[in-house]
């Protein structure tokens, strides 16, 4: 059992929105040895496995929940505007807010909870699902260093975390990993229909791009060289990546014009849609 699960034991949990990253969440808490009679969930449309905990004694859409020692909002950011003032009730102390929301800000999220209310702003991705996401976090004035050490703790159970210096990095992470998994999920396509222009089944070729994406990117994690080392490594000169990497790497036609245009763009996004 870890501490933090000794934490969410004996203060509560409230999970408002138990959707994919609500229900992956909820899965490594119980694994890291949260009691799920400490966990209240909110959810208009539950799934049967968060039925068939409630079975096991999680409180289900209370009408009256009690106060919990976290809340974490994982709703989509545009049913924020409805499902955080229903919690305000806890603002104002004594309860850290968590919010995995893209997009909604601090400020948005104080004006319903209170700017005294410790508030804590994620942003994770979708390899959560499989527990290899990575989630940035930035906390409001009022958050102490054991509420981003708890917040930090809650979102480590479906990935790594780092935490940001400053609110406005989060469009900058939106667009790198918020939605760097669809890049990637791109390039695994394009990669796959390559393979087959080449003459591969189409069903081999795309094993062969996923397991090729999954493995380079477990390698880059995994080990002491940079990227760019790793590339080298494998480019012998006069040989196959060589011919390949003339194309991706052309300073005009390559491959880093469009994914900095791709990033830029979506950053740009982020950033107004932060706005609004
Ligand atoms: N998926 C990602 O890659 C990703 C990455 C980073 C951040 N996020 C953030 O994570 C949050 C959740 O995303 P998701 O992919 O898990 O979405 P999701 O699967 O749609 O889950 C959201 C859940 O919240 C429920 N809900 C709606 N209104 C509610 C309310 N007032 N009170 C309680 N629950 C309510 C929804 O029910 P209904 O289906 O009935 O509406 C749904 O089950 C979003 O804010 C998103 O921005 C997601």
């Amino acid at each position: 059992m870890t501490e933090y699960a000794d934490t969410i034991n004996a203060g509560g949990l409230l999970l408002m929105g138990c959707g994919k990253m609500g229900s992956a969440m909820l899965r490594g808490w119980l694994d890291a040895g949260v009691h799920v009679d400490a966990v209240t969930v909110i959810e208009p449309h539950p799934s049967e496995w968060v039925l068939s905990l409630e079975a096991e004694g999680l409180k289900l859409n209370p009408s009256q929940p009690k106060k919990p020692k976290v809340c974490v909002l994982a709703v989509k950011p545009q049913m924020m505007g409805d499902a955080a003032p229903a919690l305000a009730s806890f603002g104002h102390g004594g309860t850290v807010f968590v919010s995995i929301a893209a997009g909604t800000t601090l400020a948005t999220l104080e004006a319903s909870l209170g700017a005294d209310t410790p508030i804590i702003r994620c942003m994770p991705n979708t390899p959560a699902a499989v527990g290899r996401g990575i989630t940035a976090l930035f906390g409001n004035s009022v958050a102490s260093g054991a509420d981003m050490d708890l917040a930090e703790d809650l979102l480590a159970s479906i990935g790594k975390t780092v935490r940001l210096n400053d609110e406005g990095q989060m469009d900058a992470v939106t667009a790198v990993s918020g939605s760097g998994p669809a890049y990637i999920f791109y390039l695994i396509e394009v990669l796959a229909e390559a393979g087959e222009a080449e003459g591969l089944p189409a069903e081999l070729a795309l094993v062969l791009a996923k397991a090729t994406v999954a493995g380079a990117g477990h390698l880059a994690e995994e080990s002491e060289h940079t990227p760019a080392e790793l590339r080298t490594h494998v480019t012998s000169p006069g040989g196959t990546t060589a011919a390949a990497l003339t194309v991706l790497m052309d300073a005009k036609a390559g491959l880093h014009p469009p994914l900095k245009e791709a990033v830029a763009r979506a950053a740009a996004r982020a950033r107004e849609l932060g706005k609004t």
